[in-house]
């Protein structure tokens, strides 16, 4: 049996499917991926634009990166593989999307039962947490009126709401992640499987029994731990499985 026919085969059997996001699947939307040859982080140091004190040191210099990259993403289109997984939430009961990305193309596609680890570019908060800025709310104006992008509750500086390097995870957007890793079927794709918690999820799926699919371009840590390893872009790769299956339209 083929690598393939071996996952939409098991894909067929499932009552649940959860799938593990990262970069590599908005590469085909044109979104820069972090580590790849045009990655975002070969050309900037993460510690200069994505830590509380890269900011703390800098607010407008992080802001002006972040403006820039939600300009990109306001101008880009959900692909393929976002509109396969967007279709899998909404049409087959029991399917759980975690993503790392913060570009909200798996919600621009329609994707529901969504779980956001690392948090979403098109949210800020307050950063003093003053008492009515404290929690997210969405405001996807690109670019920006005015850089930092100041707090209407108490004039204070809104940071972005994504997860910075050195800070840790919503504890409940973890423990429904950790959930959804008791599942029959846990795909991994498109992310280097080097930034945890995320990176540790296929290893707790297949812990808990679960027939473990990655799809890379490349190998990446998570590949020898998976059952089966598909090679090539996610954007193919998933309408390919998604034909196979007879969820294809
Ligand atoms: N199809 C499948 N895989 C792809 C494609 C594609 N079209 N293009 C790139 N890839 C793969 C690369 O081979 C690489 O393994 O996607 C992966 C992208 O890895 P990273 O750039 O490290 O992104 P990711 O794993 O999502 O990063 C995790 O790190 O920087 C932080 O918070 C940020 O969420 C991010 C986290």
């Amino acid at each position: 049996m083929s690598p393939l026919t071996a996952v939409v085969d098991a894909l067929r059997r499932a009552r649940t499917i959860t799938v593990l996001t990262g970069a590599g699947v908005s590469a085909a939307s044109g979104i820069p991926t972090f580590r790849g040859a045009d990655g975002l982080w070969k050309k900037v140091r993460a510690e200069t634009l994505a830590t509380p004190e890269a900011f703390e040191h800098d607010p407008k210099l992080v802001w002006e990166w972040y403006d820039w990259r939600r300009q990109m993403i306001r101008d880009a289109e959900p692909n393929a593989a976002h509109h396969v997984l967007a279709r899998w939430t909404r049409e087959r009961p029991g399917t759980t999307l975690i993503t790392q990305n913060v570009d909200g193309l798996h919600e621009r596609a329609g994707a529901e039962q969504l779980i956001r680890l690392h948090g979403s570019i098109w949210h800020v908060r307050c950063w003093k947490a003053c008492a009515t800025g404290c929690t997210d709310w969405l405001d996807n104006r690109a670019p920006l009126p005015q850089l930092p992008p100041r707090c209407p509750h108490c004039g204070g500086l809104v940071r972005p709401g994504v997860v910075w390097f050195g800070e840790s995870l919503d504890r409940g957007v973890i423990a429904r992640a950790l959930d959804a890793t008791r599942c029959d079927v846990f795909l991994t794709v498109g992310t280097s499987a080097i930034v945890y918690p995320a990176a540790g999820l296929v290893h707790q799926a297949k812990r808990h029994g679960a027939f473990t699919v990655e799809i890379n371009l490349e190998e990446t840590s998570a590949s020898s731990g998976v059952d089966v390893a598909l090679r090539g872009k996610a954007e193919e790769i998933l309408q390919e499985i998604d034909r196979a299956a007879g969820t294809g339209h």
